[in-house]
């Protein structure tokens, strides 16, 4: 199962990396190996680096003394935690019934082509990451697209192209 946890990634810190690693070491410290901290501890190091890449899920194992699996484990769990760096701005296609019904499969194909990512993907400036929601409560005015907690509605494949680049 995946658990939704309705908090936007935050976008990577502008610290080097000896910084982003003494910040996610007086996490740890703070909370030493006690297995209760360590969402808080993951939600840190994701805040610090934009995302959780494997050298810092494999630290904070070691450094927690906690598996290596369940460490991972949890990271999967929560959909709120990514392993795969987030763009700066989320551009989410609705894929619910009725924009799908309406156009929502030829608007993720052809937001896939024009930011050259899959779904789930992020441009190589980190500007923009690709993915799919399943309904987000404009089902009237479908297919609608969502930027960041933005919803467009009535969207066409030329009012996406539009929409990304006012951003
Ligand atoms: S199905 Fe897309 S907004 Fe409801």
């Amino acid at each position: 199962m995946h658990q939704e946890v309705a908090e936007p990634v935050a976008p990577p810190t502008g610290d080097s990396d000896e910084t982003k690693l003494a910040r996610l070491s007086a996490a740890i410290d703070q909370y030493g190996s006690a297995k209760s901290g360590l969402i808080q501890v993951l939600h840190l190091a994701q805040t610090i680096y934009g995302y959780l890449p494997p050298h810092v899920i494999t630290l904070i194992a070691a450094r927690m003394n906690l598996p290596l699996s369940e460490v991972a484990g949890v990271v999967t769990f929560y959909s709120f935690f990514s392993t795969v760096p987030r763009g700066k701005h989320m551009i989410r296609v609705c894929l619910g019934t009725a924009c799908y019904i309406r156009g929502g499969k030829q608007l993720v194909d052809h937001l896939k082509e024009t930011l050259g990512v899959p779904v789930g993907g992020v441009t190589e400036d980190l500007k923009f990451s690709c993915d799919v929601a399943r309904c987000i409560g404009a089902c009237g005015l479908a297919p609608a697209v969502m930027v960041d907690d933005v919803v467009h509605k009535q969207v066409t494949p030329a009012k996406l192209d539009a929409i990304r680049a006012a951003y």
